[in-house]
Order: C-alpha cells, then sequence, then structure tokens
C-alpha cells in the first residue's frame, strides 16, 4: 500500500506561501491548502522527506536556496500555447512591426522581442515567426532577436531544446508549421516538432525573475509580452514588476499584457494604445 500522504497544517502552508511569495512573488492563499498538498507532496515524496516540517526546515537551513528553487518549480503553472491570445499577433504583424521600423527600430541595435515568462517558448517562437515573415516583406535582412525568459530553470532547459509535440503545435497555422518546424522524429512513435535553426539562430532564453530583475541581466525590448504571469503577483508586486520591466522598453516600444491583465493603474510614460497594449513615449 502506499505510505499515506503527509497532511499541512495551517500553518505550515502559510510558512510555505510566505517562501514561495519570498522567491517568486508568486501569491497564493495559505487557504488552497489541496493545491499546496499535491505539488508540494510530490516534492516531498521525491526527496523522501518525511512531513512539511522538516521541508520547512531542509527550506531555510543551510543549503535551503536549491530547495527554494524547487518550491518555485512545484508551485508555477506553465500553461502556454502558440498563438494564444492570438489578436496581439496580428497586432504585431499589421500595426506594431512596421510602426517600430517607422521608428528606426532595428537600425543600431536588433529590433528585439522579449517574452519574459516564456514558459516553454511558444510566446516566444510565435513572435519570431511573424516578425521573421513580416520583416522579409517590409525589410528584407533586417536585424533582429527574441529573448525568452523565466524563473523556472527546468522549463528554460525543456525550451532550449525547441522541440514541441503535435498537441502543443495544435494551435499553429498549416502554413507556419511548413515554414518554421522540422519533424524529427519518423516511424510509429509520436511525431515531434522542432524549430528550424534559421529561427533558433534568432533567440536566446536566460533565467530572470521578475519580482527581482537582477542588473546583470543585460537587455533592452521594443516589444515586451508580460503575459499571463502578473496575475499571480500581489497587486504590489504587479506594480513593483510592470516598473521594472519597462524600464527595459525602449522608447517607442510596446508592452502587452495578457488580456486579463490589463494594467488597473497605467505608469506615467505608458499610453495605451490597444486591447492590453502600451506605448511607451
Ligand atoms: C502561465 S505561464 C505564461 C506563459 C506565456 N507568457 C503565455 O502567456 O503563454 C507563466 C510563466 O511565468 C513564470 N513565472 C512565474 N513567476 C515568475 C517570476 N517571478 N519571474 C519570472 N517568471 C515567472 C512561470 O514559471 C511560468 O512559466
Amino acid at each position: 500500500m502506499a505510505p499515506s500522504a503527509p497532511r499541512m497544517t495551517q500553518a505550515e502552508a502559510q510558512a510555505l506561501c510566505r517562501v514561495a511569495h519570498r522567491e517568486s512573488g508568486v501569491a497564493i492563499a495559505p487557504g488552497k491548502r489541496a493545491f499546496l498538498e499535491m505539488r508540494i507532496g510530490r516534492r516531498l515524496r521525491e526527496i523522501g522527506c518525511e512531513d512539511y516540517r522538516h521541508y520547512l526546515q531542509l527550506l531555510e537551513g543551510p543549503g535551503g536556496r536549491v530547495e527554494r528553487a524547487h518550491l518555485v518549480e512545484a508551485l508555477t503553472t506553465h500553461t502556454t500555447a502558440f498563438f494564444r491570445e492570438r489578436a496581439h499577433f496580428e497586432w504585431l504583424a499589421e500595426y506594431g512591426l512596421p510602426a517600430l521600423l517607422e521608428r528606426g527600430a532595428g537600425q543600431s541595435a536588433p529590433l528585439t522581442i522579449w517574452s519574459a515568462a516564456c514558459s516553454l517558448g511558444s510566446e516566444m517562437w510565435t513572435a519570431a515567426m511573424v516578425t521573421d515573415r513580416r520583416l522579409r516583406g517590409l525589410r528584407p535582412g533586417s536585424d533582429w532577436a527574441v529573448i525568452g525568459t523565466d524563473i523556472s530553470r527546468r522549463i528554460l532547459r525543456k525550451a532550449a531544446l525547441a522541440v514541441f509535440s503535435a498537441d502543443e503545435i495544435a494551435d499553429l497555422p498549416e502554413d507556419f508549421r511548413r515554414d518554421y518546424l522540422l519533424r524529427t522524429r519518423a516511424g510509429p512513435r509520436p511525431a515531434r516538432f522542432r524549430i528550424v535553426p534559421q529561427l533558433r539562430s534568432h533567440a536566446r532564453l536566460a533565467y530572470a525573475n521578475l519580482v527581482n530583475l537582477s542588473p546583470a541581466l543585460m537587455l533592452t525590448a521594443d516589444v515586451i509580452f508580460l503575459r499571463n504571469v502578473l496575475i499571480y503577483f500581489s497587486h504590489e508586486d504587479q506594480r513593483r514588476v510592470v516598473s521594472q520591466v519597462i524600464a527595459r522598453l525602449r522608447p517607442g516600444g510596446y508592452l502587452l499584457t495578457g488580456h486579463s491583465e490589463s494594467l488597473t493603474c497605467i505608469p506615467d510614460g505608458l499610453r495605451q494604445v490597444g486591447s492590453s497594449i502600451y506605448h511607451k513615449e
């Protein structure tokens, strides 16, 4: 019989949520005990830790930094898809990229798009495909780059492979699959698809914690996708994240938030120009 899962007390739930919040900004209500037990219980079993009291000691003890990263891994959600919230990509092709080129983006530095909580990279690759296709028409030979960052090193390792299952590319239109994916497995095994080398040569992935952006992250961008991540933060952390992120947005650039994450208080210097699209003057 499988050993019974340890139960979490309210005090332990509060302490674990405090650690997760301190490390990542992710704000989980301690009342969500079933969720916490499911996600963190898995980790306890993996490392053979008998209960949450001992786990908390491990988190706060010497060497706890590594385990705190595992806690964040356990509590973050990585749902993503190609062409998620499609209107943003249509806007990028029809309006965003032409407007940026007109303002001189891509002349002294590559036109840069940052997917600031990139998960598996579907958002970054969608932006890359749209940019590649559009710039070929508008200004062939333009220099451009996409950068994906995330707090989860595990998801970044997967993203670096740039390999997707048939389910993961379900939302990618046929002509984009034809131009930008290579089938990696023949035969009876489930098909896998890899982003073509030409697109991969424009991309970079890096670790970044949005609630505490390191000055060592040398990055400014013309377009920043900050989507479906703000919802995990408290209002105070959301404001802090937005202000740190827009400090890295180049003048004339655009910030895109998730459709359900419109900024309630628009910071100075930003102007809303579309549904969850903001322009830096
Ligand atoms: C739901 S996914 C969103 C992916 C993509 N932006 C999209 O809209 O499809 C949220 C991502 O945010 C990342 N994340 C959570 N907290 C973060 C933080 N403090 N800094 C950076 N990334 C974070 C998670 O690891 C996860 O990959």
